[in-house]
This record gives structure tokens, sequence and C-alpha cells, in this order.
């Protein structure tokens, strides 16, 4: 199962939705990965305490890198980190996602996520995003990689 935690308004619970509905599968047992695309890393910083800050590589190393050739591209599982609860793991955010928008977007990325999603889709039971407080690129991705196709 696929969840996008969307609101363009900030501050109106969607970080602790998230992390909330990620610990609670988590704790079920459930195989569960949060992706963080929000700049304030807020998820990000509730899983992974004061390290989130340091962890890398990010949500933003995944973009770069699609942006990017590589002979030996990183698999997409190298982006997730373990968290300190069982059956919890998360892809942090990083504060400067935004400043990779408008390339991203001109070199059509947005189903980058999607395509990824699919790749880890046999790893989790449960993948849940936690978004930025906009409408933007990074939103977008989030809610079409997880639209039932
Ligand atoms: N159900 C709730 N009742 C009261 N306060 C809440 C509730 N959910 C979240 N909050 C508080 O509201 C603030 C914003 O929540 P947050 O999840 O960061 O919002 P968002 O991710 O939408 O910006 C935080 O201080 C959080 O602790
Ligand atoms: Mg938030």
């Amino acid at each position: 199962m696929k969840r996008v935690i969307f609101n363009q308004k900030g501050g109106v619970g969607k970080s602790t939705i998230a992390v909330n509905l990620a610990s609670i599968a988590a704790y079920k047992g459930r195989r569960t990965l949060l992706i963080d695309m929000d700049p304030q890393c807020n998820s990000s910083r509730y899983l992974l305490g004061k390290e989130a800050l340091e962890a890398t590589p990010t949500i933003l190393d995944f973009f770069k890198s699609s942006l990017e050739y590589s002979f030996y591209p990183k698999p997409d599982a190298g982006f997730v980190h373990a968290t300190r609860f069982d059956n919890l793991a998360v892809i942090p955010s990083h504060p400067e996602i935004g400043e990779l928008q408008s390339k991203l977007e001109s070199r059509h990325k947005i189903y980058k996520l999607r395509d990824t999603l699919k790749n880890l889709a046999s790893d989790y039971d449960e993948i849940i995003i936690d978004t930025p407080s906009a409408y933007n690129f990074f939103t977008q991705s989030a809610l079409i990689a997880a639209a039932r196709a």
C-alpha cells in the first residue's frame, strides 16, 4: 500500500500523521518505508533524531542521481536508511531539494519516484510519503507515484 500525506497548507499535521501511520504499521509488523520529501525534514528528524541532519544519501541525492549519467548507478534501496525501530525505514529529506526543482521539471523527471517505488514495492508492505506544504514537482511526483495504475 502506498500513501501520500498531502495538503498545500503547512502546520496541519502532515508530518505527524505520516510518522504515526508509519510507526503503527511497523509496530504491527508491516515492513514500512517513510519517504520524506519536505525540505523542512521534520519526519526525517522524528525517525532519525539529530542524525537526520547528517544522514546521507537523502532524497536530494536520489533526484540528483536521476539528472546524472552513471556507469554504476546506486540501486534504489541504497537511499533507504534503517531506523532504531523494527520494520521502519526512511529515505530522509534534505533542506536543499527545492534547488533541483526547475532542473527536474525541465528534464521530465516527474515519473522517477513512481518507477523507483515499483522497484521497491516487493521490499515493503507500506510506503508512506510525507510532502512539502505546496503543490510543486515533489508533491506531484509523490501523488503520481502513489496513484493506482
Ligand atoms: N492532532 C493534533 N493535535 C494537536 N497538535 C497537533 C496534532 N497533529 C499535529 N500537531 C502539532 O501541529 C504542529 C504541526 O504539525 P506537522 O505535522 O509538523 O504539520 P505539517 O507537516 O502539515 O506542516 C506540530 O507542532 C504538531 O506537534
Ligand atoms: Mg511537515
